[in-house]
């Protein structure tokens, strides 16, 4: 489990970044230090991001933790439960394009969700905060003060739940820096870099997720690295299933066709001709990698594709070259 977490940026630079946990509230019986990122310059001065990565915790336990020092003060209690040791039923929240404007209710519903422990973990799916948006909708108003206050909004359940994040197009500012420094603790497809984590896999009980990211062109065709990445991955994934180690592989990315998938709802340019951007409903233009990726996943049984971006909620049948199928369902 990682744990993340700011402190101001007049921090002094002999502050240890430091996460005290134990099996009982206000026991802590391990203390763990991680590492800090310096405060830089985008619209306004950061402040030090801190993480902190605890490893040896025993599966389906409850937590209790703070993040902190004697000398500067400590955080309240919080605590999380970790995930099954094995394949059991998995419950998780999945959502995109969430921000500081419009996400009261959703809040409200994921911080009911997560106290009644009805889920196990949460994906964010890309675009998070729209900090960029309030930036230059509001002259003057440092993008970092409105991401910080997206995240103190999402406290309520970020504190006691496991995020998965994914990169969408509000990232982009500062070069995907505030990104990089935020989720630096997602897990890497890179083993020797913390700092790779557009894309990556994870398992969480029986639950294999692969993350894809289509931003900077990192998964435009076929000679990307990332695409080599994700072919490797589902050969690994169908292993995985067919030995009874997870029950279900899932993909997303942000985009609704980068690489591939459906939708029929056009939020963002309705005539557009760029077959990555307009929705996909019958007789659409499927790029060949766009087929060639749809080929993939059927060939290595994945379960569900989810995208976001368009701000709406769709589902659709097992879906094949814009045709319901029911054969390929595995
Ligand atoms: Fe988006």
């Amino acid at each position: 489990m990682a744990i993340s977490y700011q402190t101001p940026n007049t921090t002094s630079d002999d502050y240890v970044a430091t996460a005290q946990i134990g099996t009982a509230p206000a026991k802590y019986e391990r203390v763990v230090h991680g590492f800090s990122m310096q405060p830089y310059q985008c619209g306004v001065l950061s402040g030090y991001q801190h993480h902190v990565n605890i490893t040896g915790l025993q599966g389906g336990t409850k937590y209790f933790y703070r993040v902190g020092s004697d000398v500067y003060g400590w955080s309240p209690q919080y605590h999380f439960t970790t995930g099954p040791s094995g394949p059991q039923n998995t419950s998780f929240i999945f959502y995109g394009d969430m921000g500081v404007e419009y996400s009261d209710a959703s809040i409200k519903l994921i911080e009911d969700m997560v106290s009644k422990d009805e889920v196990d973990f949460l994906v964010h799916n890309g675009d998070i905060s729209y900090a960029d948006n309030l930036y230059y909708d509001r002259n003057g108003t440092g993008y970092l003060d409105w991401m910080d206050t997206f995240y103190d909004n999402i406290r309520g359940f970020a504190t006691t739940m496991p995020i998965m994040f994914a990169p969408g197009n509000h990232e982009w500012p500062c070069d995907m820096a505030e990104y990089k420094r935020r989720q630096a603790m997602m897990p890497s497809h890179d083993a020797g870099s913390w700092n790779s984590s557009n894309w990556y896999a994870h398992t969480f009980g029986q639950i294999r997720m692969i993350s894809l990211s289509g931003e900077n062109g990192e998964l435009q065709d076929n000679t990307t690295p990332q695409f080599k990445w994700l072919k490797q991955q589902l050969r690994i994934a169908l292993v995985d299933k067919e030995a009874g180690r997870i029950s279900w592989i899932f993909t997303h990315s942000h985009y609704m066709r980068q690489p591939t998938g459906y939708c029929t709802y056009d939020y963002g340019q309705p005539s557009s001709t760029d077959p990555t951007e307009i929705c996909c409903v019958e007789n659409c233009n499927q790029t060949s990698f766009q087929k060639e990726v749809e080929d993939l996943f059927v060939q290595y049984h994945v379960d569900v594709h989810f995208t976001s971006h368009e701000h709406v909620y769709e589902r659709t049948y097992p879906v094949y070259r814009y045709k319901k199928v029911w054969g390929l369902m595995s």
